[in-house]
């Protein structure tokens, strides 16, 4: 835990997110499913965590830097942006055509330069991102902070997001899903330096893989930060996590019935790791606890639902995922917090 001063020496108001409680009822039976709301970070996300964590190591370590450059999806970027303008340093963030157009013009708007990498024959957008980045900072000199590939990513959720949800526990199994693979790996090596039985559970899209199939397979990824086609620099954590496929109309089709029920304003890959949740938990014979771990808030998606995500999916998939989760999200109610 050698990295705690640093974190409670944060100037940003990032960390301490509520752990929200709900109810949800399956097969008879009550589970307990709390949601750690990542969204409440002072830029809006989880990777508000990992940008602050690895922008301050690495001035701990090297010393003062003018300007950086990273690759990312666009949270990252977003809140890497927001935390280099409040410091005085100049950002590049290296995206790809898929960043929401929130975080877009978040970025932009904190003063930082966005590039939006286009992959070359055969590779997949996030390993484009990452050789674009390096490119840049090899031609122009910035610090290349590399999120993608430094270690300093998954040990701020190791050392900061992991002990926060499991201050909190304990819990029957613990539910994320991936981009770089920060928050799984490091989650991981919470679990197993802890050794904490909780089991670790990856929610992603067929067509991702991160950890456990080949990289960059056929098929496209339609929501950013929902899965990733780049194999992760982090896999390779024993004990494996377990895996769980839910597709996009499932997530779309849950998250306008949360947004309908007012039960959540979380963001569409958080959704993703509920509605994995919920098919892990209707599985169980017995009551169970486990924990979500929301990445970011609805405010990140809502603009461009109708017009890009549910197109994304076809209005027919999205209606018949839509019919399936009516019942499972009804039975989902807020607890009172204990
Ligand atoms: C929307 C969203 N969800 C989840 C994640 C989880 O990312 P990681 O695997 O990098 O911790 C990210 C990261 O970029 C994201 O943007």
């Amino acid at each position: 835990m050698t990295a705690r001063t640093d974190m409670t020496d944060c100037p940003f108001g990032i960390g301490n997110t509520p752990l929200t409680p709900f109810s949800i009822t399956l097969n008879g039976i009550r589970h307990e499913l709390l949601l750690k709301e990542e969204r409440c970070n002072a830029f809006g996300s989880v990777k508000d965590r990992v940008a602050w964590y690895i922008l301050s190591q690495t001035i701990a370590e090297k010393g003062p830097v003018e300007a950086v450059v990273d690759a990312s999806s666009g949270n990252y970027g977003y809140a890497l942006a927001s935390i280099c303008q409040e410091m005085g340093i100049a950002a590049t963030i290296v995206s790809s055509s898929s960043i929401s157009a929130f975080n877009a013009e978040g970025i932009k708007r904190a003063g930082a330069r966005l590039v939006i990498a286009e992959p070359a024959p055969g590779e997949c957008s996030n390993a484009a991102r990452m050789r674009v980045a390096g490119e840049i900072s090899a031609a122009e000199g910035q610090t290349f902070l590399n999120q993608y590939a430094n270690f300093m990513n998954p040990a701020s959720h190791e050392h900061w997001t992991a002990p926060e949800v499991f201050a909190d526990g304990p819990f029957d199994a613990c539910f994320v899903t991936s981009s770089s693979g920060g928050t799984a790996r490091g989650f991981s090596d919470y679990l197993k330096a802890e050794r904490n039985g909780t089991q670790l559970v990856l929610v992603e899209p067929e067509a991702s893989s991160a950890f456990l199939a080949p990289a960059c397979e056929s098929g496209k990824l339609k929501v950013p930060g929902y899965g990733s086609q780049r194999r992760s620099s982090f896999a390779g954590m024993r004990p494996d996590p377990g895996m769980l496929r839910v597709d996009e109309a499932s997530v779309l089709a849950a998250f306008t019935l949360l947004e309908a029920r007012g039960l959540t304003h979380i963001g569409l890959s958080s959704v993703g790791v509920v509605v994995g949740a919920l098919e892990w938990l209707s599985r169980q014979s017995e009551r169970r606890r486990v924990v979500c771990v929301c990445a970011d808030g609805d405010e990140r998606y809502l603009d461009e639902i109708d017009s890009r995500y549910i197109p994304s999916v076809g209005a027919d998939a999205f209606d018949a995922a839509r019919a399936r989760l009516e019942p499972v999200i009804a039975s989902m109610a807020p607890e009172v917090a204990a």
